[in-house]
């Protein structure tokens, strides 16, 4: 890691310089024009600003010092106080050649392991998961994966919504309306049939007839939380119906959880959780609820516990008891963030939903803060925004229902066959299904990973497949590519121990520069949790790959050309298929 090292030095250089500077915010990054270096760093400007320095003076003391030369051919100072690298190719060369040997592949463990629990995809019982659960289950994913291979220690949990006013309603269906041929051949739809069917009745105040459903419902809940055999047995059957078909889901989507622990595990932590704000005063009663109001301590436009309605501001509170005695989401996760502490003692917390939860999350973190304003836990709210159809508006079927999961990755497969078929008529069926199940679901995937997760993107089957653009089909395509030259060589690059290396072509060091900056993105990726930094990154590859291979051949090639051809075709495709793993992507030997 070439930047790594020119960090420590500039570092180094700069406590020389100013003994009091706090360095730690010293980074140096990827030059965003390759024409002025291959790494910069900007921190002196702020250096220099706090201490009242001129900038560009401070830079040429810097750059006086600073001794570099192990790796960089040229250090050069730039508009109002860059400092710009540029590797020596010798340098390069040999980053490649210890990668090569199988010693790295341009990233490192951290320095600092820590410990993150990400609580991702957290489907509702009793209905079916929808194309929204697929973007927190992907990026969740992305980001554990991300996490531990840069050696942090991760523990994903399933924060399953097993719990709630729901099953009041799903009771008295099942008891009344239950299918039971239905339950049998699509256990989600009917309980969905079910949980619609009663709601809507309950819905409907005006006729008396629904007013006696409603209270059915809420007796039956009431029997339930109280722990009625027979509706605890209802309960747990709708979960365990529920949970076969998400793990059928999760299995096709090669997504693990170390724990699912839902929101009924918390439910004998609740009293203890508003007994406990009630005590210390964070929590009040206000018209027969229990609530936690502004303490006053943010600027008002940031304070979660206010909002403005008509131009004025009103108190907008965090409800965990409701006046009929219920606890709520905001209770339970409370009681989730406490266990979770105990537990595993995080040093961070990583929440993916979508951005409609912001100000439930907001409001959770605020008092919790004040709950324990010991705790040094980082909380993060990974929010996405919505999948939009072609219309701009939420992806919904031909007949306006929202698109289940399970249909989506089957169309994905049957899409992706349609095109394998057209360009491999000749392969066996089962051949062609195998591509096609690998290539449908990675390019579902990344369409999800590959926007900016907070702004909504648009569904298109056609760009998502697309062999040419930024997909996962392209880059699978470009991993396969990798693969046939060495195989076509009739060597396997790792099997030639003694690796040498020698950049002359253009292409070349421009493929060998980004293979090196793989780590850098890894890290990046982690901090900000945005997995769309890896897949421009590997789309970049992919295109620097191309643009080699057209001008370079490989196996045409002698001696040394040959070799360091090889080896950049091999490192390309290790990197290439580590990203998409990172990414949740398979990859294939040949397409
Ligand atoms: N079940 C919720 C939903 O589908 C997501 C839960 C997210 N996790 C949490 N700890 N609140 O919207």
């Amino acid at each position: 890691m070439i930047h790594r090292f020119i960090e420590e030095r500039l570092r180094f250089t700069l406590t020389s310089l100013l003994p009091e500077a706090d360095t730690s915010a010293v980074l140096v990054r990827p030059c965003p024009d390759p024409k002025f270096g291959d790494y910069q760093t900007n921190a002196l400007m702020a250096l220099a600003k706090s201490r009242k320095l001129n900038p560009r003076q401070l830079a040429e003391k810097v750059k006086a010092t600073l001794d570099v030369s192990e790796w960089c051919a040229a250090v050069d100072i730039a508009g109002a106080g860059f400092l710009n690298f540029r590797v020596k190719p010798e340098t390069v060369a040999a980053t490649l050649a210890t990668a090569a040997r199988g010693d790295h592949l341009f990233y490192q463990p951290a320095a600092h392991p820590r410990t993150a629990v990400v609580d991702f995809s957290s489907p509702n019982v009793a209905k079916p998961m929808h194309v929204g659960h697929i973007r927190s289950t992907v990026l969740g994913d992305c980001l554990s994966r991300t996490l531990r291979l840069l050696g942090h220690r991760v523990i994903t949990d399933n924060h399953i919504g097993d719990w709630g006013t729901q099953f009041g309603m799903l009771v008295v269906g099942w008891k009344s309306e239950l299918d039971q041929a239905a339950l049998d051949a699509d256990p989600l739809t009917e309980l969905e049939r079910l949980y619609k069917l009663i709601s809507s009745r309950c819905d409907e105040a005006k006729i008396e007839f629904n007013a006696v459903i409603r209270d059915r419902a809420r007796s039956e809940l009431v029997k339930l939380q109280s722990g009625d055999a027979e509706n605890v047995a209802i309960w747990r059957e709708i979960i365990r119906l529920s949970q076969s078909q998400f793990d059928a889901i999760y299995s096709r989507l090669g997504v693990k959880f170390d724990h699912a622990l839902g929101e009924s595990f918390y439910n004998p932590r609740l009293n203890t959780v508003v007994q406990a704000l009630r005590d210390l005063g964070i929590a009040q009663e206000s018209g027969g609820a229990v609530c936690v109001f502004s303490d006053g301590t943010k600027p008002s436009k940031e304070d979660p516990f206010l909002s403005t309605r008509d131009g004025e501001l009103q108190p907008n509170p965090f409800v965990i008891l409701k006046s009929d005695g219920g606890f709520n989401y905001a209770t339970t996760d409370l009681a989730t963030i406490a266990h979770r502490l105990e537990t595993w003692t995080p040093d961070e917390i990583i929440y993916v939903t979508d951005g409609r939860q912001q100000l439930h999350f907001n409001q959770l973190f605020a008092t919790f803060r004040r709950w324990h304003p010991e705790s040094k836990v980082k909380l993060a709210h990974v929010w996405f925004g919505s999948i939009l159809g072609d219309d701009g508006r939420p992806f919904k079927t031909r007949s306006g229902e929202t698109v289940k999961l399970a249909d989506l990755l089957d169309e994905a497969e049957e899409r992706a066959l349609q095109v394998v078929t057209e360009k491999n008529p000749e392969l066996p069926e089962a051949e062609r299904r195998e591509i096609a199940r690998v290539v449908g679901l990675g390019a579902v995937k990344y369409a999800d990973l590959l926007p900016n997760r907070q702004s909504d993107y648009v569904f298109s089957w056609e760009k998502l497949l697309a062999l040419n653009g930024n997909t996962a089909p392209y880059l699978q395509y470009a991993y396969t590519r990798t693969r046939s030259v060495l195989r076509r060589a009739g060597v396997s690059a790792e099997a030639e121990n003694e690796i040498s290396i020698f950049l002359s072509a253009a292409e070349e060091m421009t493929l060998a520069k980004h293979l090196l900056n793989f780590g850098l993105v890894l890290e990046a990726v982690a901090e900000e949790y945005r997995p769309n930094f890896l897949c421009n990154y590997l789309y970049e590859l992919a295109g620097h790959f191309s643009r080699f291979y057209e001008n370079c051949p490989v196996l045409k090639a002698e001696g040394l050309e040959r070799a360091t051809r090889l080896t950049l075709c091999d490192l390309t495709g290790r990197v290439l298929k580590q990203g998409l793993n990172v990414l949740g992507i398979e990859t294939l030997e040949q397409m």
